[in-house]
């Protein structure tokens, strides 16, 4: 969510003629986009912030925003902390920006603006020709949340639950299909109930609309709450082609006792049901989910559920994290928490655990055929011409200019699922049909715990496919 708003700021700020710079040195401008999802998050931008005052002693005339999250949170008390910040903007200023950043340049004042609206901000921008380098990018479709799970700080730095027009989205992925994208990741805090309290049309008809975008190919979608995922939405992955074969769908924990405890308004018995019913009409889905140890009063008992749970449902991916108190969130007013080094440890082993299942998951893909979207190339480690030199690692992009040997480059590409396949070309290969953007069928050859490793089927070995379907 925070690298959409940061890409939408970036673009609004061109209208007042800023462009985006690699190097923070060369920078007039440095605007950092915050989250207080976890006090972890929170920290490192404190400790960044003191970087950047380092900076501004050297270079005064450089402007300091900071916006998102922890700006909407600490508001004033971030100039009061660090009194060499000029713009401090929260979740519902982004479209002010601008002539915020304006009036700073003009008048060398100081501003905070962490008004909070009722209504949903629209930043309008011209439609923009520019080739896109990436294949596919996100567009938000609401913001807030009100749900008010215990531990959460969002509803109170995002605000309410609100949901964009449906018209005002499909023009947005219109437009971004037609610099070059083709996969798009549609996010909001609970997508599933998208429209409801603004009456739009329902999350499953949007996505049968955007469906419908010609040259979009892949669609996805971030983050599904269990206790509002529909049979609607569930049969949507089986009737629309575009929609990719993979659902977020954050449990947080294995056990009712807990679950009760963070307001998540399902039962493990509930979860499992939808889990069942979703493979059921879709089996091929992969399924990742957020899971949370050491939430205040977790016991030993219920954390060997939340690990009993994982056996069941054998994840294909999970984000786990150590609980944190969040300022404002109910359960920091909860008792019984638990210590740093326990929470490490469940951390710890629940890793262990889940890394065995997606090992397991990965490695039952070696020998099946994938349909690859090209996200991008990069250079192997292996065979490079600059191996050695240490400038460059492996995933490092490669410039235009030094085009490389076509036996060095590395291809990366997501399944469906979306699991991340590295690929090289070889002389069999079609390799003219090759690049950014384009779906192409990669047979699965080796796994590991965070990739697989293929290679794209031989012009022989595609048209005998061809010729098995006629
Ligand atoms: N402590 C730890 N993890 C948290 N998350 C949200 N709030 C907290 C917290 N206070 C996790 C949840 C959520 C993910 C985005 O971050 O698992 O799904
Ligand atoms: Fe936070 Fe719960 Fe809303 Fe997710 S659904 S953003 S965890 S309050």
């Amino acid at each position: 969510m925070n690298v959409y708003d940061s890409e939408q700021i970036a673009r609004s700020l061109e209208s007042v003629g800023y462009r985006m710079t690699s190097s923070v040195k060369a920078a007039d401008m440095i605007l950092v986009n915050t989250c207080a999802i976890r006090e972890k998050a929170e920290q490192k931008v404190f400790s960044f912030l003191g970087r950047l005052g380092d900076m501004k002693k050297v270079r005064p005339e450089l402007i300091i925003a900071v916006g998102g999250c922890v700006a909407q949170q600490e508001g004033r008390k971030i100039l009061e902390r660090a009194p060499y910040i000029d713009l401090v903007f929260g979740t519902h200023a982004v479209s002010r920006v601008p002539e915020m950043i304006k009036r700073i340049e003009s008048e060398s004042c100081r501003i905070v603006d962490v008004e909070v609206s009722e209504i949903i901000s629209e930043i309008e921008f011209p439609a923009d020709d520019r080739k896109q380098e990436k294949s596919g990018t996100f567009v938000t479709i609401m913001q807030g949340c009100d749900n008010y799970c215990t531990y959460c700080v969002v509803p109170y730095v995002r605000g309410r639950e609100m949901s964009r027009n449906p018209e005002n989205i499909i023009r947005e992925i219109r437009n971004l299909v037609a610099t070059g994208v083709r996969e798009i990741t549609l996010l909001g805090q609970n997508v599933n109930s998208y429209g409801i309290k603004e009456e739009l049309c329902s999350f499953p008809e949007l996505l049968a609309q955007i469906a419908e975008i010609e040259g979009l190919l892949r669609i996805r979608f971030t983050t599904s709450h269990p206790k509002d995922l529909s049979e609607n939405l569930m049969l949507a992955f089986k009737n629309l082609d575009k929609l990719c074969r993979h659902i977020h769908l954050p449990v947080q924990s294995g056990s009712n006792r807990i679950l009760k405890k963070m307001n998540r308004k399902y039962t493990r018995e509930q979860y499992l049901e939808r889990i069942e019913k979703l493979r059921g009409i879709c089996p091929d889905i992969a399924m990742t989910s957020d899971m949370i140890v050491g939430f205040p009063g977790e016991t030993r008992a219920d954390f060997e559920e939340t690990l009993n749970l994982m056996k069941t449902v054998e994840y294909d991916g999970l984000f786990a994290f150590q609980y944190s108190d969040r300022p404002n969130a109910a359960a920091a007013r909860f008792p019984e928490k638990i210590s740093e080094k326990e929470k490490r440890e469940r951390l710890l082993e629940l890793l262990e655990l889940q890394e065995y299942f997606t090992l397991k998951k990965n490695k039952a893909m070696i020998g099946s055929v994938q349909e690859i979207l090209v996200d991008g190339m990069s250079k192997r480690g292996a065979g490079s011409r600059r191996q050695g030199t240490g400038s460059r690692g492996q995933g490092e992009s490669v410039n235009e200019n030094d085009v490389p040997n076509k036996n060095d480059v590395q291809w990366m590409g997501r399944t469906s699922g979306n699991k991340v396949v590295n690929f090289t070309q070889s002389d069999e290969c079609d390799t003219d049909t090759l690049f950014v953007g384009k779906v192409i069928p990669v047979r699965i050859e080796e796994a590991f715990s965070h990739s697989l490793r293929g290679k794209p089927l031989t012009i022989t070995e595609l048209s005998g496919l061809k010729g098995d379907k006629t």
